[in-house]
């Protein structure tokens, strides 16, 4: 029997899954990344050492893992270079269990500088990592794979025709002068492919072969999905199980066994720019980022709070045919007395029960909320079902009867052995 799981965000990102998929791979041989780049931040903190992983899946941490950056990435190949630089550097060899996919895109220099460009009439609050315009283009057929790398001819001519059209877009577009630095291109792509290359293999081919015990760890979240989320205000990518068979070159078939879970904050963030519902503002939004510690693990950047919005988080369920929620920050709530959660949106005196596809309706819509009580005493750090206060297991099960789906796991603070199982999952 083969082992599969898929671990994503059902939010904005930043729910916490670089925790849950730490923990979670442990008991897998293989873990991938399949979308997104160093845009992500997974924080985990492993017997007292802080990793901050943005390319490489979480699971490549634990010695007997692999892991597997795979086609539907876009790589900052100096970015990969210096994260495996620094965890080897705390004593943990990764170099010779990571294999990169000859399909993935590379994040070229110019794509953080169009990146910028860009944001100055988009104002989408991306991350700068030149994440939109890698897979731009991508798919105007003129992307830098990994494969071609290897070849100096078919570089060369690539890079060209991409400085002619980033030149144009720069200065005809923008009114900025472009001039191609090559010692970027020398330390920030040749030289980190050098030492790269001999872990790029054909990544769909090895997940093919070895199928036994894989882990499927997203970036960013459902809500983020180029597809599925917000749109405009979304990353490049199929941030939902959307992107799995794209991103990993496997069949849809595949993934017919896998069991699929969705990491969900008990409250919501968002970073960046576009439509939030539930968000709150001044004192109360305060309280609520102080307590969470919301600051972003990529760009630091303060996050975006609010109460939780079940409407996005059935959207998230019924997208990735969710086989059910991981919960955390549950602790953040402690200490309230009241606390809302939104089951509706009212925009033109029409209620919402769908989230729906339309800008203008997320923008403007007035969130409906059931408020709920809050409850006594601590949930921070219990690892046993007992110890749950009793609202805080009713606020669970009014999130269970919404969405569907049961909450299977909770993690009740930043430290490794601060969860709960509620439903055994692997
Ligand atoms: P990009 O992915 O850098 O293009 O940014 C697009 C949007 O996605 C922006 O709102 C970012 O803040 C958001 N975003 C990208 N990566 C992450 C992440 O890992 N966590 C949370 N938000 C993200």
């Amino acid at each position: 029997m083969s082992k599969k799981l898929v671990i994503l965000g059902a939010q904005w990102g930043d729910e916490g899954k670089g925790k849950i998929v730490d923990l979670l791979s442990e008991r897998f041989d293989i873990s991938v990344r399949y979308q997104g780049g160093s845009n992500a931040g997974h924080t985990v903190v492993i017997n007292g050492v802080k990793y901050i992983m943005h390319l490489l899946p979480t699971g490549i941490l634990h010695p007997h893992n692999i892991g597997v950056i795979a086609q539907g990435m876009v790589v900052d190949l100096k970015a990969l270079q210096d994260e495996i630089a620094d965890i080897e550097a705390k004593g943990n060899p990764i170099f010779n269990k990571l294999y990169i996919s000859d399909r993935a895109h590379v994040v070229m220099p110019y794509h953080k500088l169009l990146d910028k460009l860009l944001e100055r009439k988009n104002g989408v609050g991306t991350t700068l990592r030149g994440i939109g315009p890698a897979y731009m283009f991508k798919f105007m057929r003129k992307g830098i794979r990994v494969v071609d790398l290897f070849d100096s001819t078919i570089f060369e001519k690539k890079l060209a025709e991409n400085i002619e059209f980033v030149k144009d877009v720069a200065e005809k577009v923008f009114g900025e002068r472009f001039e191609i630095d090559y010692r970027y291109i020398e330390e920030e792509v040749l030289k980190p492919f050098e030492k790269l290359k001999e872990r790029v293999i054909d990544t769909a081919k090895f997940l093919r072969e070895n199928t036994k015990s894989v882990i499927f760890e997203g970036a960013q979240g459902t809500l983020l999905d180029i597809d599925m989320g917000t749109y405009p205000y979304v990353t490049s990518s199929n941030s939902s199980a959307l992107g799995l068979a794209n991103g990993t070159g496997l069949s849809p078939k595949y993934f017919r066994d896998a069991q699929i879970y969705g990491v969900a904050k008990a409250y919501l963030t968002r970073v960046g720019g576009g439509p939030f519902p539930t968000e709150l503002h001044g004192e109360e939004a305060e309280r609520l980022r102080e307590k969470g510690g919301e600051y972003g693990a990529t760009t630091g950047r303060p996050r975006r709070v609010g109460w939780l919005d079940l409407v996005a988080l059935k959207h998230a369920v019924d997208v990735n045919g969710l086989d059910g929620i991981i919960l955390t920050k549950l602790d953040v709530l402690d200490g309230y007395s009241e606390i809302k959660v939104c089951v509706a949106y009212e925009y033109n005196g029409k209620i919402y029960e769908e989230f729906p596809a339309s800008l203008e309706v997320l923008e403007n819509c007035k969130p409906i909320y059931e408020t709920l009580p809050g409850w006594e005493g601590s949930t921070q750090g219990i690892t046993d079902i007992s110890q749950l206060p009793t609202n805080a297991r009713k606020y669970l099960e009014f999130i269970e009867n919404y969405i569907g789906v049961p909450i299977v796991m909770l993690s009740t603070g930043p430290q490794r052995h601060e969860y709960l199982f509620l439903k055994e999952i692997v």
